[in-house]
C-alpha cells in the first residue's frame, strides 16, 4: 500500500552480518538498548513461523536443521511484513543477508542498508559457543553436525555478502572474540560515526 511504500522510504537499515554463535543477537540487544533501533532478526522471524504450525514453518524447519537457507522469497516477505507491522523508522536487521541475491533482492524490493556490521570470529569460538548454548537453547540447529553445515552455509554463502559490502565502503568488520563489553565498545564507535568502513582487502591477500 501507499502508507507501506511511505514507511520504508523514510526508514534507515543496518545489517548485522557474522557467523553462527559470533554474538550478532547479543550485540543487537545492547544496540537496541542504547540507541533504540528496532531490532528485526531473521532467525527469531523463522522460528515464530515455525512455531506458529503453518505449513510454511514446517517447511522452514526441515531447511533450518540442515543448516541451510530458506528460500530468499521467504525470508525478505517476513522482513518486509514485520518492517511494516513494527512501525519502526530505524532498523537493525541481524542474520540478513546471507546470500548476495538476497542482497540484491531486498535492495530491489525494500531499500539499500546505510551501513553493514560484520563481526569476524574463527569457527572454534563460535562452535564452543553455539554447543553451550545448545545445552539450555532448545534451539535444534545447536548441535554438532547442524553447526558444522551452518559453517559451511556461511563460508559458501555469506561470506561474499561481507565482501561485497566491504567493495562498497559501506562494511565495519569487528572483532568478536573479545568478551561482550569490548565488542561492544567496538560497535559503539561504528554506530557513532567515530570508525572507518574497511575496505577490500587487495586480490592478492587472503
Ligand atoms: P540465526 O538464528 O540467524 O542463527 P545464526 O546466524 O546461526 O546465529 P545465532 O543466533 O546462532 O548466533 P548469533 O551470532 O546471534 O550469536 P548470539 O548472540 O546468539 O539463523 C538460524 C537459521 O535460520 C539459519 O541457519 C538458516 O537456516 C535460517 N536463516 C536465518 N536467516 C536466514 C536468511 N537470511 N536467509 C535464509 N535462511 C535464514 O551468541 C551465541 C552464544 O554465544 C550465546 O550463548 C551468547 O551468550 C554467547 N556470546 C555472544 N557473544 C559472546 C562473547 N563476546 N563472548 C562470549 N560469549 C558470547
Amino acid at each position: 500500500s501507499e502508507a507501506e511504500a511511505k514507511l520504508l522510504e523514510a526508514a534507515s537499515v543496518v545489517f548485522v552480518l557474522g557467523g553462527p554463535g559470533s554474538g550478532k543477537g547479543t550485540q543487537c540487544e545492547r544496540i537496541v538498548a542504547k540507541y533504540g533501533h528496532t531490532h528485526l532478526s531473521a532467525g527469531d522471524l523463522l522460528r515464530d513461523e515455525v512455531k506458529s504450525g503453518s505449513e510454511l514453518g514446517k517447511q522452514c524447519e526441515a531447511i533450518m536443521k540442515e543448516g541451510k537457507l530458506v528460500p530468499m522469497e521467504v525470508i525478505i516477505g517476513l522482513l518486509r511484513a514485520a518492517m511494516v507491522r513494527s512501525g519502526g523508522s530505524s532498523f537493525l536487521i541481524d542474520g540478513f543477508p546471507r546470500a548476495l541475491d538476497q542482497a540484491e533482492m531486498f535492495e530491489r524490493m525494500v531499500k539499500p542498508a546505510e551501513l553493514v556490521l560484520a563481526f569476524d570470529c574463527p569457527e572454534e569460538v563460535m562452535e564452543a559457543r553455539l554447543l553451550k548454548r545448545g545445552e539450555t537453547s532448545g534451539r535444534s540447529d545447536d548441535n554438532a553436525a547442524t553447526i558444522r553445515k551452518r559453517f559451511e552455509t556461511f563460508v559458501s554463502q555469506s561470506m561474499p555478502v561481507i565482501a561485497h559490502y566491504e567493495q562498497l565502503g559501506k562494511c565495519h568488520r569487528i572483532s568478536a572474540i573479545p568478551a561482550s563489553d569490548k565488542v561492544f565498545e567496538a560497535v559503539q564507535a561504528v554506530v557513532e560515526g567515530k570508525a572507518v568502513a574497511t575496505l577490500a582487502p587487495p586480490p592478492d591477500e587472503d
